[in-house]
């Protein structure tokens, strides 16, 4: 199995386009939707929650997890791979999104201009200047913290007036430094994928970051056939989360087209 962890439903964004790259894994999302939303959390509580999740879906048997939140790869995933993970699972694989986004990021960027959204957490922890110019030395790299749009897209205000207003507001800084790639850091704002690209106009490209992290994690498998080898196939894909609430399905039946069956489960 490939687990996918998010803190709410957000990375469902990541598991449709794994759904689709990758049907033949077996997927099991986990959503911390009880202590949802980690944007404004300290890096040490969501490292502790993050380690939670993983340890969770470890021992669910999965393989490989994706932490497809934006907030806990930035301020959690390099320490959980440095430190928790040799000690405590040495034959498995944590992954993230930041990494293959910044590389495609700084690959295609011909302005050399890159603009990164996301929680205010993920912008404060500068992770993705530093793996962007990591890259790219010469990256010139502008973020900006949409706090916002987490609880606008959470309550299904996808098409509102309200929220398109809003979203212009955060990405006038970005328009005005000339940017012409951007970066969703953050598992929910894919959800308005159409949205951004309307702001931002056809002279930027904003990266998707679902197919993204699918073709990344595609590339790995292929590059790792003993991992590949040991994760089990299937379709019986489930949905865990940490407190059942209507949101989720509001919000997470239409945008993956299916039935979902929601499990809820205790993280400690
Ligand atoms: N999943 C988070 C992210 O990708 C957004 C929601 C939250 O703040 O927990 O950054």
């Amino acid at each position: 199995m490939i687990g996918i962890f998010d803190s709410g439903l957000g990375g469902l964004t990541i598991m449709k386009e794994l759904l689709a790259t990758l049907p033949s894994y077996q997927l099991l999302y986990l959503g911390d939707t009880a202590r949802t939303p980690y944007g404004n959390r300290s890096q040490a509580v969501i490292y502790d929650f993050t380690v939670q999740a993983v340890d969770y879906l470890f021992k669910q048997n999965c393989r490989l997890v994706i932490v497809a939140c934006n907030t806990a790869s930035a301020q959690a995933l390099k320490k959980l791979q440095q430190e928790w993970l040799p000690q405590n699972y040495p034959d498995r694989t944590v992954l993230g999104v930041v990494r293959p986004l910044a590389e495609v990021a700084a690959r295609q960027s011909k302005l050399g201009r890159v603009g990164v959204v996301g929680t205010r957490s993920t912008v404060d922890s500068n992770t993705y200047v530093r793996e962007l110019t990591t890259q790219k030395a010469s990256l010139k790299v502008y973020q900006q913290a949409c706090p916002l749009l987490v609880p606008l897209i959470e309550e299904g205000w996808l098409k509102r007036p309200e929220t398109m207003k809003i979203l212009r507001t955060y990405l006038r800084p970005l328009k005005r430094q000339n940017i012409d790639t951007l970066i969703l850091g953050c598992t929910h704002y894919p959800i308005i994928y159409a949205s951004f690209v309307k702001v931002m106009g056809k002279n930027v490209s904003v990266l998707d970051s679902g197919k993204i992290v699918a073709e990344k994690l595609t590339d790995y498998l292929k590059r790792h056939p003993e991992v590949e080898a040991n994760i089990v196939k299937g379709d019986n894909h489930r949905f865990l989360v940490t407190d059942i609430n209507e949101n989720f399905h509001a919000v997470a039946k239409p945008f993956l087209n299916r039935e979902i069956k929601l499990e809820k489960v205790i993280l400690s």
